[in-house]
């Protein structure tokens, strides 16, 4: 008989430790259907970051979309949080001590994804240190690899009578998970010897990386900073801006069940196009988010200057639009303006329908209301 092309996984119960290194067989990925999603989801994220690259002032934009990718990733893990809070918490930021909860695991969530952004601006290529790094900044930890001493393994979850038993367990043992993220690496940084479509480099990657599960928890979310890191880091895009896990959640079980249809029966053509699918959504979804929030800035931008005499208006619509809610001190901290003119301009764009005054305990915002729409719906 021939050997399959793809050696599975036996038992749900026992550490995975014959997880086959990387890369796999290129029959596994070379089909019509995985190269025909893999032409829409380039020409998606091409059209993207053609037009990401565009647009004056990026940090702003980037900001808001990050914090979306954030908040959606962590909803996975069910850490959910309501817009209110999470930009309330994010115009606080530098005020740390008063956020908590949900909130602030988000603003970790967007934290580690810039972590992982500028490890990789400094070293170029990614090593475990990177790992470790984004790991510590999704946690909060000083703790690093999972010692063989924990027995992790992911369980099915829900309330039917399976709930609670294993789906799959990952490998067991120091040395083993050191040398399975040391081939995953080198899987990932060597394009020449490994030379295959970044894309489906980026779900091949994903999957061994959740695989391996080398931490003991925040598998889940450093792995899907790890993709947006890699799209980055292939040059598919500049800025780590695609708003990709919003598809993960919207199709969590698609999820969770083709990551274990390729570990039990090497279903890997469907886990690729899944990937793809997503790559393809999201690109088309945060493109026109982006158009949205331009599009908003110029109508804004225009009304000011028609109807105001507000002084250095490009500086104090850019700072509207880097978050949702905008406190008089953003104004004054940045040396925009002194607080009382800050006040009055903030207020002036409140009567104009601009802004909407919001008190979120004992704290008072402006709320950008077009901002707010467009980044929740
Ligand atoms: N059968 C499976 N095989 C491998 N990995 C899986 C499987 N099912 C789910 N996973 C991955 O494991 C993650 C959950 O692991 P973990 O709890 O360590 O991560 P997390 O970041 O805390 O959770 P979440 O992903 O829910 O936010 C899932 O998000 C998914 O990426
Ligand atoms: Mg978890």
């Amino acid at each position: 008989m021939q050997e399959p092309l793809f050696q599975i996984n036996p038992d749900r119960n026992k550490p995975w430790n014959d997880l086959p290194d990387l890369p796999i067989h290129p029959e596994l990925y070379r089909t019509v259907d995985i190269m025909e999603q893999l032409a829409n989801a380039k020409s998606a994220l091409g059209r993207l970051h053609g037009r990401s690259v565009a647009i004056p002032n990026q940090g702003v934009l980037i900001n808001t979309i990050s914090l979306q990718e954030a908040k959606a990733s962590s909803e996975i893990e069910n850490i959910f949080t309501t817009d209110d809070e999470l930009y309330q918490a994010y115009s606080e930021e530098g005020e740390e001590a008063g956020i908590k909860g949900a909130p602030k695991e988000v603003l970790h969530y967007r934290e580690a994804l810039w972590t992982g952004h500028e490890h990789l601006m400094q070293h170029e290529s990614f090593d475990l240190n990177y790992f470790i790094e984004i790991y510590r900044m999704v946690k909060q930890t000083n703790d690093g690899i999972r010692p063989p001493s924990a027995h992790i393994y992911i369980k099915q979850g829900g309330t039917g009578p399976n709930a609670g038993t294993a789906i799959y367990t990952p490998p067991r043992g120091k040395d083993i998970l050191e040398q399975k993220l040391q081939n995953l690496l080198d899987f990932v940084n060597d394009d020449e010897k490994y030379s295959i479509d970044p894309l489906i480099k980026m779900a091949i990657a994903h999957y061994q990386f959740e695989v391996i599960h080398p931490f003991r928890d925040g598998n889940g979310r450093a792995g899907r900073i790890f993709n947006i890191n890699i799209l980055t880091q292939k040059g598919l895009l500049d800025l780590p801006i695609l708003f990709l896990s919003r598809y993960i959640i919207d199709n969590k079980n698609d999820y969770y069940s083709l990551l274990a249809g390729v570990t039990q029966r090497a279903l890997w053509e469907r886990w690729i196009l899944f990937m793809l699918k997503a790559v393809e959504v999201t690109a088309n979804l945060t493109f026109d988010k982006i158009n949205d929030i331009l599009a908003a800035r110029e109508g804004i931008m225009q009304s000011i200057e028609e109807d105001t005499k507000i002084r250095k208006p490009e500086q104090l619509v850019q700072m509207i639009f880097t978050q949702p809610l905008t406190k008089v001190s953003h104004l004054t901290d940045a040396k925009i303006y002194a607080e009382n003119t800050a006040r009055n301009y903030l207020n002036e764009l409140v009567d104009l329908g601009i802004l909407e005054k919001r008190t979120i305990s004992g704290h008072h915002y402006y709320l950008n209301m077009e901002l707010y729409r467009i980044l929740s719906e």
